[in-house]
């Protein structure tokens, strides 16, 4: 007899294994600078849904990924998350006072050390991934996915088309390569780090970028979407921001409606790639009814 997949008990356990490994793979706020190393920790812990690093994790279990591995993957995506966040919330950015329901890192500390914190997120998270205790082509793979996809050709070169774009139409085209790049890259990375980890194959790793891809469109859209549709409070951020700013997204340019059916869609393509996988890719899958459904 099989055990029917129980989602829940597997979200609880790998979201507390997230938080202890960034618990102990980050340099303890006791470490000098102590304003630094507090700051980091502040952007790093408390109140994200930890999305990314569970990504790692349900990939890694596609294979024979050791733990440890894995949580230095996920350690190592989730620092360039929040660094990315940080960033994203600075006054020459979005401007936003209120991040995962505290104020944002440059409103907490300052300016300079929220800038300093997204430099040494960045530079930690490359850190841990050549410290990964495995073999030398998974940790040279890994390093180059995540470099890859954080830079000006993934996340931050999205970011760059997010500025560019305030109070321009862009196209759906346009739209879709922007929540590509800036959102996009980094889900698909931490699928990517998780599916080397287990040392998938070429024909596996790109089943997997099916999934990913369509699922790292679908979580901006419902970012888009809960951007328009949910309050403050709920989402620990300020709601109703992208409209205020003027910036193109799903809702405003296609509409709420279009934007929730092609968030829906998307779930389903992201599922249906994961076919040849059977059961055990049960967790990516409802992962990806998480990332459509969620309310924050
Ligand atoms: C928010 O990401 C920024 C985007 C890329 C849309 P998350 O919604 O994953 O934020 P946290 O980590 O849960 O706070
Ligand atoms: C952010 O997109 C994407 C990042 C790379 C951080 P948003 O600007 O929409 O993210 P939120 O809504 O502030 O979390
Ligand atoms: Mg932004
Ligand atoms: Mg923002
Ligand atoms: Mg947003």
């Amino acid at each position: 007899m099989t055990t029917a997949f129980q989602f829940q008990e597997w979200l609880s356990h790998h979201s507390e294994q997230a938080e202890s490994a960034l618990d102990s793979l980050l340099d303890s706020a006791g470490t000098t600078p102590n304003r630094l190393h507090e700051a980091m920790r502040y952007a790093a812990q408390g109140g994200g849904k930890r999305i990314r690093p569970l990504l790692v994790y349900a990939a890694g279990s596609l294979g024979d990924a050791k733990t440890e591995v894995l949580d230095a993957a996920a350690v190592a995506i989730e620092c360039i998350h929040a660094y990315s966040l940080v960033h994203d919330d600075l006054p020459c950015m979005d401007d936003d006072d209120l991040r995962r329901g505290r104020p944002t890192v440059h409103k907490a500390f300052d300016e300079a050390t929220a800038l300093l914190v997204g430099d040494a997120l960045q530079t930690r998270a490359f850190e841990v991934l050549a410290n990964a205790p495995c073999d030398a082509d998974a940790r040279l793979k890994m390093i180059a996915a995540l470099a890859a996809a954080s830079g000006s050709r993934g996340m931050a070169g999205g970011q760059a088309i997010d500025l560019e774009s305030v109070g321009k139409k862009l196209d759906l085209a346009g739209l879709k390569q922007m929540h590509a790049m800036k959102t996009g890259a980094l889900l698909s990375c931490a699928v990517e780090l998780g599916g080397i980890a287990a040392h998938l194959n070429t024909a596996q790793l790109a089943q997997l970028q099916k999934y990913s891809t369509a699922l790292g469109l679908a979580f901006q859209i419902v970012d888009d979407v809960l951007d328009a549709t949910a309050d403050s409070q709920t989402l620990g951020k300020t709601a109703g921001k992208d409209a205020a700013a003027n910036k193109p997204t799903y809702v405003t340019l296609m509409g709420l409606d279009y934007a929730q059916k092609e968030a829906k869609e998307l779930q389903e393509t992201a599922i249906a790639s994961l076919d040849d996988f059977g059961s055990r890719a049960d967790a990516l899958k409802d992962l990806a009814l998480l990332v459509v459904n969620r309310a924050k």
